[in-house]
């Protein structure tokens, strides 16, 4: 297969500053623009610019494309839909697929319970619901949240989310009781080496810091990503997660799992709770649900889904009868494709590339991630592991140059991670890698 980079243009284009200089003049600078690039087409793991520069994705619209762009079954289901129905509002009148994709995640989601699934439209917003369920099932007003974590732009999402750059600083009073626990970052844990294991799985940790927290009697929900997203991918400690379920369960407090970014097979398993054995009270996903159409889903135990009173819960889009056909389309595909079994091989790939990359590049810190979601963490010193914020940015930026669309992430902006469809052909990955290989080379003059 020849390459299929092809930089026509230097990287953003004329064409792309253009739109950039309108984009300036019409649209708010809060709005970030991390690529400089408008785009005209996509298909699968490659993406083409308005100045016919074509580059190879390993962004995935920030971990939708599980399936790829414009899946092909994906734009058939919705071609086809646009032919019937395009909106109805669920709550005034039914449509079969809402209550297919219900079904379909009732089944796919851990546990073999009986389940309901509500359908919202965003990330944020399905956060946002289960806290709403978790609060009225449990009578309880506190929600636990940790460090790292993100969960959205609205009040809840920002108040649950850690960072606060970019995402709440000068946009507080946040929502009240949230309470932040420490997560089992185990690269950065002041007391790694000192002990074997994690220290969060210790007996009692978690009814320690509980004690300093928030009484476990107030408290509705513990939320949580079991691989950090936009923290930095940062992969709970198991011993921790199994600790913290029993201590959760023993105190009457449901378990929600965000699962936006890890589900849908990006982790190696169809979802991260599979890697842990964790059936949580409550799932919460979205992106690659819906395959780039806006979808998102509580998944949770019927007997608390189904407390909240009649109107308590909905919205106009959520469920639109167009999400829903890419839902069911992209579904069927994962289901085919054994998404799980491609995130798991595509992972392996990453992973020994990035294994090799950091015997290279003394820069790389730490390789980690579960199945497909692997990053690398850079620092300027092995030792003192003080975060290299801006070589992490020269690197994307030598990448984009070359012709890779490639994220940062972290709380220190000093991670780099993969989110390529888990649908992209191998020498395409390749091609990525030697890329993201040559981008360290220009950066770090190795
Ligand atoms: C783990 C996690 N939770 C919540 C969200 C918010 O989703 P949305 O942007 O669809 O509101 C994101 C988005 O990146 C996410 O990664």
């Amino acid at each position: 297969m020849s390459p299929v980079i092809a930089v026509a243009t230097e990287i953003p284009g004329p064409k792309s500053r253009a739109i950039q200089t309108r984009r300036a003049a019409a649209v708010p600078k809060g709005v970030a623009n991390s690529s400089g690039i408008a785009l005209t087409h996509a298909e699968n793991a490659v993406i083409t610019d308005v100045d016919g520069n074509r580059l190879i994705d390993f962004a995935g619209g920030i971990g939708v494309l599980n399936a790829g762009h414009r899946n092909p079954a994906l734009v058939d289901a919705v071609r086809a839909q646009l032919d019937h129905l395009t909106h109805a509002c669920f709550a005034v009148s039914s449509y079969e697929s809402y209550v297919a994709v219900a079904e379909r995640l009732n089944q796919l989601t851990p546990g073999r319970h009986e389940k309901r699934t509500l359908l919202v439209n965003t990330g944020a917003e399905g956060i946002e619901n289960a806290v709403k369920i978790a609060r009225y099932a449990t009578g309880r007003p506190a929600i636990v949240a940790f460090e790292h974590a993100f969960h959205g732009r609205t009040n809840l999402g920002m108040a649950l989310t850690a960072k606060p750059m970019p995402y709440k600083k000068g946009f507080g009073p946040f929502a009240p009781e949230i309470y932040r626990a420490p997560y089992p970052y185990c690269y950065r844990c002041p007391s790694a080496g000192a002990q074997s294991g994690c220290c969060q799985a210790a007996p009692g940790y978690w009814e320690r810091i509980f004690a300093g927290l928030v009484d476990p009697g107030q408290v509705a929900a513990i939320v949580m990503e079991l691989e950090i997203g936009e923290g930095g991918f940062i992969v709970a400690d198991p011993g921790s997660v199994r600790a913290l379920a029993t201590f959760a369960r023993a105190n009457g407090i449901l378990l929600v799992i965000d699962e936006i970014q890890t589900g849908f097979g990006r982790t190696g398993k169809l979802f991260a709770c599979d890697h842990y054995d964790l059936v949580p009270d409550l799932i919460v996903t979205a992106k690659s649900l819906a395959g780039g159409l806006p979808l998102a889903a509580v998944t949770g135990r019927a007997e608390l889904m189904d407390a909240v009173h009649v109107g308590g819960l909905g919205g106009t889009y959520g469920g639109n009868p167009l999400a829903c056909a890419a839902a069911l389309a992209i579904m069927d595909v994962m289901d085919k494709e054994r998404i799980a079994d491609r995130g798991r091989v595509v992972g392996d790939r990453i992973r020994a590339r990035f294994d090799a990359m950091a015997r290279r590049f003394p820069a790389i810190g730490d390789v980690r991630g579960l199945g497909a979601m692997l990053a690398l963490e850079l620092v300027k010193d092995r030792t003192t592991k003080e975060p290299a914020k801006e070589l992490t940015s020269r690197i994307q930026a030598e990448a984009l140059k070359r012709g890779l669309l490639l994220l940062t992430t972290g709380t220190y902006g000093n991670v780099i991670r993969v989110l390529v469809p888990l649908t992209v052909e191998e020498p395409v990955l390749d091609e990525g890698l030697d890329v993201l290989e040559a981008a360290f080379v220009a950066a770090t003059g190795a």
